[in-house]
């Protein structure tokens, strides 16, 4: 006898932004604020630029040893932190639904609406292009930070990582880039927020639920038809 298993698509609601992801949002903000803040303490003590000294007023740690000591406490936070959301975002499917795909001709046309003030974010629920670039741009540029922070750190202990990149005056400088590309998504991104209070209060109490497909499940076998049956 042949069967049939028809399926049954079993839907769950969730929130838009469930708790874990939010605890782990607003841990990464304090954590970045805490990195930015010292590592601009102990820029200060040994300039790149000679121009560009950050204010005291801007810089966490009273001396560069205390920035080094703040540094060293958020980058803890960042990176358990950090591993945390990649593993939840790849786990979960949340990076494939919410950041993937993204076509250059959606960048194109969303970067065309934005200057002509036609974007809307109506819909919490979907990233438009340019969102899904600026994030998984931010989550790159947050893994190389890391990684060239570690090669800062332990220059002996990550010489072949290190040597990838050249000298150490390279490493540093591409530290401070990835830095200043996350000060310019911090910027932009908080703006957002403030001219979309909506999606910054989803990110507060996680926005409306979204319908999420959680399987295809097997119901029990049914005969397909009479005239199947094995003579
Ligand atoms: C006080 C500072 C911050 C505020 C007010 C804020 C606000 C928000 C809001 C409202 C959203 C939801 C966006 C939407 O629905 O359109 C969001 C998502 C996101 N934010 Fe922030 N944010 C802050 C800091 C940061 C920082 C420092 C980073 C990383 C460097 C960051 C990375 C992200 C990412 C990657 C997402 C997408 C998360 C996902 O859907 O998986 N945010 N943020």
């Amino acid at each position: 006898m042949s069967t049939a298993t028809p399926k049954t698509t079993v839907r769950k609601e969730k929130l838009l932004h469930p708790l874990p992801l939010r605890i782990m949002h607003w841990v990464n903000a304090l954590a970045i604020f805490i990195m930015i803040g010292s590592g601009w303490r102990i820029y200060n003590d040994d300039v790149i630029f000679g121009w560009l000294h950050f204010p005291d007023a801007l810089v966490i740690g009273k001396w560069a040893q205390y920035g080094l000591q703040w540094h060293f406490f958020g980058m803890w936070i960042l990176v358990i932190n950090g591993l945390c959301y990649l593993t939840y975002g790849i786990v979960t499917g949340r990076f494939r639904h919410k950041l993937l795909p993204i076509s250059p001709r959606d960048v194109i046309a969303t970067v065309r609406d934005a200057l002509h003030f036609r974007l809307s974010h109506d819909d919490l629920t979907v990233y438009n292009a340019v969102q899904k670039t600026l994030y998984l741009g931010v989550i790159l540029v947050g893994i190389l930070i890391v990684i060239t922070g570690l090669c800062l750190w332990k220059p002996i202990q990550f010489s072949e990582l290190a040597g990838l990149f050249g000298s150490f005056q390279i490493i540093r400088l591409i530290h401070f880039l990835c830095m200043s590309a996350i000060v310019g998504f911090v910027l932009v991104h908080v703006s957002l927020a403030l001219l979309v209070p909506q999606s910054l209060l989803a990110m507060l109490t996680g926005g409306p639920t979204v319908g999420d497909v959680l399987a295809v499940e097997a119901a029990a076998p049914v005969p397909e038809s009479p005239t199947e049956t094995t003579p």
